[in-house]
């Protein structure tokens, strides 16, 4: 089968969907698959990506797609996608048999490229469109999880307008959740635009700041208790999905909560596999875990994160449909542990996606 692997994206995960990306290339079966890798600039541009396509971090230098290659049209029905070289002369790269999207974020989890890939009859690897959207959407995210019986923490959303117009009201709502609390963008990842008030001058300027990166935002209140990760995956035919051993997150380097830097530059985390927590609640965790992958509709690969509280209780913080996809990232080391390496990953993941 011909695997097209669509990294980059037009987002501020640009790079972490790079090195992602690297990993699958380095590990995918070439005697059973021809790859065909694709990169999205930050301009939105498709293109096909060279042989010096940089996929790690160099001296602190985040990749990213160098929109020089030969233009790549949209796929546009039939599984076909179409490459001009640089004198606009389109070369036809054929059929593609399975898209591996490996970005987060908007424009890439959210649904919208899940949906181009319908349109074009593309299939792909992992989540459909309401998965993703749901997913990526925290506040909706919420409600689904919360409506299926899930355990989800104290939040406020704050729209757009309710911000502008309303904000007294919102203050209001939001001191009723205590400090410090944590102010997202209600559709970004890997920690971007998020930051820690306490009092309400910092949470004027948290919220400004997530605002940066979505209109729409979410203030939670801070669980203190410790963060631990849980990976689903689906299995084939109609087997059950199944979660992974529970892993615990430790931060490292005075770092507040898990930041960007903390998360991709600094090196300043690191998993503890199996988390240390007694049995009875690793077993509650991933049965969570996988209905919230339910609760969702998921397909492929999600990655289900829970507070442990310090009373003992389990709060689900997210589901990420896309989650961070190195070698090292959370949910392919939760999954090694588990007893599936991740080159088998990979070829599960790109096998659910063909079957
Ligand atoms: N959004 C990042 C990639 C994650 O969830 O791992
Ligand atoms: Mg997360």
């Amino acid at each position: 089968p011909r695997v097209a692997v669509v990294f980059g994206g037009r987002n501020s995960e640009h790079a972490v969907s790079i090195l992602g990306a690297g990993s699958v290339l380095d590990v995918i079966d070439r005697s059973k698959y021809e790859v065909i890798p694709i990169g999205i600039a930050q301009d939105g541009r498709w293109v096909l990506a060279s042989g010096d396509q940089r996929y790690a971090i160099e001296g602190g230098e985040l990749p990213s797609i160098d929109a020089q290659g030969s233009e790549l049209a949209l796929p546009s029905g039939g599984g076909s996608l179409v490459a001009y070289d640089s004198g606009r002369i389109p070369v036809e790269l054929g059929e593609v048999d399975v898209v591996f999207p490996v970005m987060h974020g908007p424009f890439a989890e959210d649904g919208t490229i899940q949906g181009l890939l319908e349109m074009a009859g593309v299939r792909y690897v992992g989540s459909g469109v309401l998965a993703s959207a749901v997913g990526m959407d925290k506040s909706y995210m919420k409600l689904v999880l919360a409506a299926s019986g899930l355990p989800v923490g104290p939040y406020v959303t704050i729209r757009d307008r309710d911000w502008r117009t309303d904000r007294d009201r919102i203050l209001k709502e939001v001191q009723e959740l205590g400090w410090p609390v944590f102010v997202k963008p209600a559709r970004a990842g890997s920690s971007q635009g998020i930051s820690k008030a306490h009092d309400l001058h910092e949470l004027e300027q948290a919220v400004e700041f997530a605002r940066e990166h979505d209109p729409k935002v979410l203030v939670e209140a801070a669980i203190v208790g410790r963060e631990i990760e849980c990976a689903v995956l689906q299995s084939p035919g109609d087997a059950p999905p199944q979660a992974s051993i529970p892993g615990e997150v430790l931060v490292h380097g005075g770092h507040e909560f898990f930041d960007f830097e903390a998360k991709y530059i600094g090196d300043d985390m690191s998993l503890s596999v199996p988390a240390d927590i007694p049995g009875d609640v690793a077993e509650d965790l991933r049965v969570m875990a996988v209905r919230a992958f339910e609760a969702l509709g998921c397909e492929g690969l999600s990655r289900v994160d829970f507070f442990y509280t310090t009373d003992g209780r389990l709060i689900l913080n997210e589901i990420n449909t896309m989650p961070g996809f190195t070698a090292m990232s959370v949910a392919p080391q939760l999954w090694a542990a588990s007893g599936m390496p991740y080159a088998e990953l990979v070829d599960r993941l790109i096998q659910l996606a063909l079957e």
